[in-house]
């Protein structure tokens, strides 16, 4: 590919939002649509991209967090060439070509602007333009043409005559320019429209005037240039990539039982023969294996999972789980835990920033914190680590085999051997040592017949 950097625009407040977060950090599927779009500049094969921001220009940059991209400021937003032109100091010795982006078109794929930067390059036009037949082009600019189909000009919808109004070309507002040709152009523009703005738009009328050829490239699925101006359109933008994404698992060989109600973010690898059942969320960036069963009515946000998994009706946070490992129903796991190889974890158990040892059972209603398990460990229903003192957390940690009875607290810090054993209802607050019992229990005491002498005093 010849030379091509980008500049994605993402000044503006998007007024429409009606909202104190600046349009473009509004997230699409868990992710800022500006970040879709900079990620799809990547995958096209951009390698210098250059995103204008203004409007709480700050809160944008943290939202990113990206240190590849090039950032520059616009202060006051008077329009979307107004904003080009402020990159153009940074751009003085580029020779090359320049695609520009909206902040506001997440849905855009990197095969269309690989696309429209071959034809452009093929051309050697000024500037190709990306449009978009739209059965609704209200908002849009449209796309006018010449006697000979030629791109003339782009008329904005509020300055466009009604026959204008008609055309269902519209400006994706993704194009390609040749960089010293666009910042010339931009010196020509004014800012004489009913909006008093300074239009990118109007630099291909500039550059048509100056004898230049102006191409078009028609996008073949218009969803994919959809700009996102409103929190209708918001969430219908949310719909489509959610949809792609669960076709994409669909067509690599995972199961998705209800796609209505499955919500699988972008950064989601989901391996073969899994099934994700109805009322699943999959967040942040998550990687499960093989044979998985994940749901129903499961959420999980970050979590690294083996093959073989079986996740229901549970929240995973910021985990690793192992091959062959069971949770729930109703298990919450919570951030730094790592479940091993064969790991059963029940119903009502709770477990926090803890490694649960391979074939271990947590199998019901338990509180595990700060807690370091080892292999093949039973842990009694109702089994408590008191890991809290009020100001401080401590650690508990058990051997491999040991066998805690039920409703056993444990006080930490703690830690019992490899092989003990610990009664049903004890509360173990010193070390327990490999191989042996400890109870902690008051004597069980008997009063043989005392019900019936409480009968005959009556
Ligand atoms: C723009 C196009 C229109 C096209 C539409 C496609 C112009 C004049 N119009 O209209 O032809 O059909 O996009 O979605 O270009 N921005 C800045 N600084 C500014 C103004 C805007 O950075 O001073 C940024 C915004 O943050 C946004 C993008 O440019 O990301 C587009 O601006 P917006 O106001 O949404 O333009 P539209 O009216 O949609
Ligand atoms: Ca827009």
């Amino acid at each position: 590919m010849g030379q091509v950097a980008s500049i994605i625009l993402a000044a503006g407040k998007g007024t429409r939002m009606r909202s104190r977060l600046p349009k473009v950090i509004h997230n699409v599927c868990g992710k800022p649509m500006l970040a879709h779009v900079i990620k799809a500049a990547y995958e096209a094969g951009i390698s210098r991209n250059i995103v204008v921001i203004g409007h709480e220009a700050e809160m944008v940059r943290e939202a990113i967090d990206n240190s590849e991209v090039e950032w520059v400021y616009q202060s006051a937003q008077l329009g979307t060439g107004h904003a080009v032109m402020q990159a153009e100091s940074l751009l003085a010795e580029f020779r090359g070509n320049i695609l520009i982006l909206c902040g506001d078109t997440p849905l855009i794929k990197p095969e269309t602007l690989a696309q429209l930067i071959q034809a452009h390059l093929l051309s050697g036009n000024a500037a190709t333009v990306l449009t978009a037949l739209m059965d609704d082009p209200t908002g849009y600019g449209r796309i006018i043409r010449d006697d000979d189909g030629r791109v003339l000009k782009i008329v904005e919808h509020r300055d466009a005559a009604a026959d204008q109004l008609k055309l269902k070309e519209i400006n994706t507002g993704i194009y390609c320019f040749n960089s010293p040709k666009l910042f010339a152009g931009l010196k020509k523009i004014t800012a004489v429209n009913t909006q008093g703005e300074y239009y990118l738009t109007d630099v291909l009328s500039v550059l048509r005037n100056d004898g230049e050829s102006i191409g078009a490239v028609t996008v073949r699925d218009p969803l994919e240039t959809m700009g996102i101006n409103n929190r209708v359109q918001l969430a219908e933008a949310d719909r489509i990539m959610r949809q792609n994404k669960l076709e994409q698992l669909m067509m690599e060989g995972v199961t998705i039982i209800d796609p209505q109600n499955t919500y699988i973010n972008q950064d989601v690898v989901i391996g073969p023969d899994s099934v994700v059942y109805p009322g699943t969320i999959i967040e942040g960036i998550c990687r499960l294996g093989e044979k998985c069963q994940i749901g129903p009515y499961t959420r999980l946000k970050d979590v690294t999972a083996g093959d073989n998994v079986i996740i229901q009706n549970s929240v995973v946070l910021e985990s690793s789980i192992g091959h062959n490992v069971s949770v729930g129903p109703f298990a919450f796991i919570r951030p730094e835990t790592i479940l091993s190889d064969g790991v059963k974890v029940g119903d009502f158990v709770e477990i926090k920033k803890s490694v649960i040892g391979k074939g271990s059972k947590v199998p019901h209603l338990s509180y595990v914190g700060d807690a370091q398990i080892g292999d093949k460990v039973n842990i009694g229903a109702g089994t408590i680590t008191c890991n809290y003192d009020g100001s401080k957390k401590w650690k508990t940690t058990i051997g491999n085999n040991a066998f805690i009875g039920s409703n056993t607290n444990l006080v930490a810090p703690v830690h019992v051997g490899n092989d003990a054993v610990i009664g049903a209802g004890s509360t173990i607050t010193k070390n327990v040592p490999d191989g042996a019992l400890s109870v902690e229990r008051a004597k069980q005491s008997i009063y043989p017949g005392w019900v019936d002498k409480k009968t005959k005093k009556k």
